[in-house]
């Protein structure tokens, strides 16, 4: 007899009955988000034919011309949420503001968080791509939506993914309980259980950092990039491999497949941000599916997780990936306290 394959649907339902962690309308919300990514992969996989790549001629809020593909797949993931109830707003690295549920449709106490394109300059070169999602409740006692209501440590959420269009799409989720993998059957249209509690080995011999800003780094990053690039002759004792793809989900993909750090560290070029990644889109969901799979995430200085944010668009210095390197990375910068990475934001 042919093994029987999981859906999401029956894997969300089957995590509500073990572990009575998932109600109802967190099931829906998922459930919606994984259907706006399917719709943005078959937007993704028609590239040229589908007339989806090149650029726009507006500025998201952080003063980054949009992609076509950033702006289509806002509105996917926009468009699909509104309405089913389950949310009360949603926030998106591609708005200024929040985006409250229109008045037409009933409210719900989820807040739904993401960077719908993440990796935009990769798009046009046929490069693994993604979403970044991020679920968290809204406060029990506050009465309407406001922005104050996101600005909640990455520890309370309560559900966190990301899907990679890459030779295959596949979903990667956490609702607390470990981190499972689904892949996309385009024949059936659904996403299967490919992978479940994912883990991290806690050593690795491979880091990612963008090397081209080496000038720019605080001392506690280039010790250990330094370090690693000394190989079996230095201090490590072994050598490393380096891959850098510029797409967050490519890379965390990746380490959560095999292992590995990832680093994207404030630097000199902007001393005043904090580092170039997004703390609530970014940051928060990948540094939860990371230490749910055994791995760690810091700012070189403390948990990411732990870190309440002031902003909406706030940046954050990211390492994370296996335990001990995370560890390590994060020592440095303990070790060197007058260095001049940003403690917090
Ligand atoms: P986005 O496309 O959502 O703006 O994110 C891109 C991010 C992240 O995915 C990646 O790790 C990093 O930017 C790459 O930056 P560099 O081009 O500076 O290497
Ligand atoms: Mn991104
Ligand atoms: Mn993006």
């Amino acid at each position: 007899m042919a093994t029987q394959k999981i859906s999401l649907t029956r894997y969300l339902i089957e995590q509500e009955r073990t572990h009575g962690s998932l109600p109802p309308q967190l099931r829906l919300l998922l459930e919606v988000v994984a259907r706006s990514c399917k719709s943005i992969s078959l937007s993704v996989t028609k590239g040229a034919l589908g007339g989806v790549l090149g650029t726009t001629e507006t500025e998201n809020i952080q003063g980054e011309i949009q992609k076509k593909l950033d702006i289509i797949a806002n509105e996917v993931l926009i468009e699909a949420n509104e309405w089913g109830g389950h949310l009360a707003a949603m926030a998106s690295e591609e708005m200024s503001g929040i985006h409250l549920v229109p008045n037409r449709y009933p409210q719900g106490e989820y807040l739904l968080l993401f960077d719908p394109l993440d990796g935009s300059s990769n798009i046009d070169v046929n490069v693994s791509i993604g979403t970044i999602f991020s679920v968290l409740k809204k406060p029990d006692n506050s009465a309407g939506v406001t922005e104050d209501n996101f600005l909640q440590a990455g520890n309370t959420q309560v559900a966190a993914g990301y899907c990679v269009y890459g030779p295959q799409t596949t979903l990667v989720l956490t609702v607390g309980n470990g981190v499972a993998m689904f892949t996309l059957d385009r024949e059936q249209g659904s996403f299967v259980l490919t992978s479940e509690n994912v883990r991290i080995p806690v050593d690795t011999q491979e880091f990612a950092i963008n090397m081209s800003n080496m000038r720019h780094w605080d001392a506690p990053v280039k010790r250990y990039i330094d370090e690693c690039l000394q190989g079996a002759e230095g201090t490590r004792g072994k050598d490393f491999n380096m891959r850098w793809i510029a797409s967050m989900v490519a890379d965390v993909h990746r380490i959560l497949t095999r292992g590995g750090v990832f680093l994207y560290p404030w630097d000199k070029r902007e001393p005043n941000k904090a580092g170039k990644l997004r703390l609530m889109y970014e940051a928060n969901p990948m540094s939860w599916l990371i230490e749910q799979a055994g791995g760690a995430a810091t700012n070189g200085h403390e948990r990411i997780l732990d870190i309440v944010p002031t902003a909406l668009h706030q940046r954050v210095s990211v390492v994370l990936g296996s335990k001990h390197e995370v560890e390590r990375v994060t020592s440095y910068h303990h070790d060197n306290p007058d260095g001049l990475t940003p403690s917090a934001t």
